[in-house]
């Protein structure tokens, strides 16, 4: 079931560091470290070394790390608005910002992608008043739309997700679309727990947007990769493609997430960042970056022959299973 292609995408990590520490996070100890910041001259170089008008809506998602702590940010937003007004501004951010920079973000019509999965009983909940200050904010200040939308994670099967409930409640009037999976492999294989079950977290994915659909029926729901898509059982993928969440089966469609880190290295995925059979240390040595994509597609597919499917679900009712993750099968291979 390929994706079809909407977007002409680009996404930027535009710096490493992080104020929060969520367990779950796929980019685990890549934010340790050395401070990491993309320069303006380099995104400058990046705007025009994409080709924009390939007829695809143009769109450039910001991420980090959490990107609100780049010193530069809104230099950013205005660089990209210079260049093509057409392109849409994406803001993956944790929204532990200040609500000035808020302020001066939406007035740049950025659309915010705000993860609100930070209210976990662990050493994550710090920032927690700035957090629902800016929600508040959000929904009085976004217009009806699609500017305000937020993401949470299955991290584990028994999350209480009464937080993500009461901040739709809240929003309901101005939050447009939910982000929800259930967690990614990530950076060095930091959540293994996917390989030892098959579509149990996908049953607490449908339990719990299930809840959110009652709280706000015209919701629009997304979700991440593709990792195990093919693991859950025909009725269950039924359901939610019934409910409106459309799974992915194929990693990579239709196109990899290839963000650009500070350094201008990219990779296909998290999970597969530093194995250099997956990674491109320095996106210019292409042409563009229709190119550079190419390259990290053909590296993937001889990649992912080489490593067996462990899908450990043997009654699969798929018919268009290409096995589970590519990056499970190889963590899976090496370390069992
Ligand atoms: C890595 S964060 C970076 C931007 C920003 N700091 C934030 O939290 O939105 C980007 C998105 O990835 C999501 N995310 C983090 N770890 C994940 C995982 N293991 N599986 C799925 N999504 C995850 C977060 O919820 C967030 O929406
Ligand atoms: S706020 Fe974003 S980058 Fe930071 S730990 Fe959480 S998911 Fe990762
Ligand atoms: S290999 Fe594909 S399915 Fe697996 S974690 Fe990476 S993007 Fe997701």
């Amino acid at each position: 079931m390929m994706n079809k292609k909407f977007f002409s995408r680009m996404g930027l990590t535009i710096i490493n560091k992080c104020n929060q520490k969520c367990s779950w996070c796929f980019e685990g100890t890549w934010k340790n470290g050395e401070t990491q910041i993309m320069s303006l001259e380099n995104i400058k170089r990046l705007l025009e070394w994409k080709d924009w008008s390939d007829g695809f809506t143009p769109v450039i998602f910001i991420l980090g790390g959490e990107p609100t702590l780049h010193p530069q940010l809104l230099d950013i937003l205005d660089l990209i608005t210079n260049h093509n007004p057409k392109i849409s501004k994406m803001l993956l951010t944790n929204l532990t910002c200040d609500n000035m920079l808020l302020e001066e973000v939406l007035k740049r019509k950025v659309v915010i992608f705000a993860n609100i999965d930070q209210f976990e009983p662990d050493n994550n909940v710090r920032n927690q008043s700035k957090i629902l200050e800016n929600l508040d904010y959000l929904n009085t200040n976004t217009g009806n739309g699609f500017q305000y939308n937020i993401s949470a994670t299955v991290s584990s099967l028994e999350k209480d997700f009464s937080f993500l409930y009461d901040i739709l409640e809240n929003g309901r009037d101005k939050i447009n679309n939910l982000r929800l999976a259930p967690s990614c492999v990530g950076f060095e294989y930091k959540n293994q727990f996917q390989k030892n079950f098959g579509d149990e977290y996908f049953y607490k994915v449908f339990e719990v947007l299930t809840e959110c659909l009652k709280i706000k029926p015209d919701l629009h729901l997304s979700t991440e990769c593709a990792i195990n898509g093919c693991m859950i059982n025909h009725k269950l993928y039924e359901e939610l493609k019934n409910i409106g969440y459309n799974l992915r089966y194929v990693c990579g469609e239709p196109e990899p997430n290839a963000d650009i880190l500070p350094d201008m290295s990219s990779h296909w995925c998290f999970a597969l960042k530093g194995i250099p059979e997956m990674s491109i240390n320095n996106v210019f040595d292409y042409p563009d970056y229709n190119s550079m994509i190419d390259t990290l597609r053909a590296k993937y597919m001889e990649f992912s022959k080489k490593y067996e499917s462990k899908c450990n679900v043997m009654n699969c009712e798929n018919e268009q299973c290409k096995g589970p993750c590519t990056a499970l099968n190889y963590y899976y291979t090496l370390n069992g």
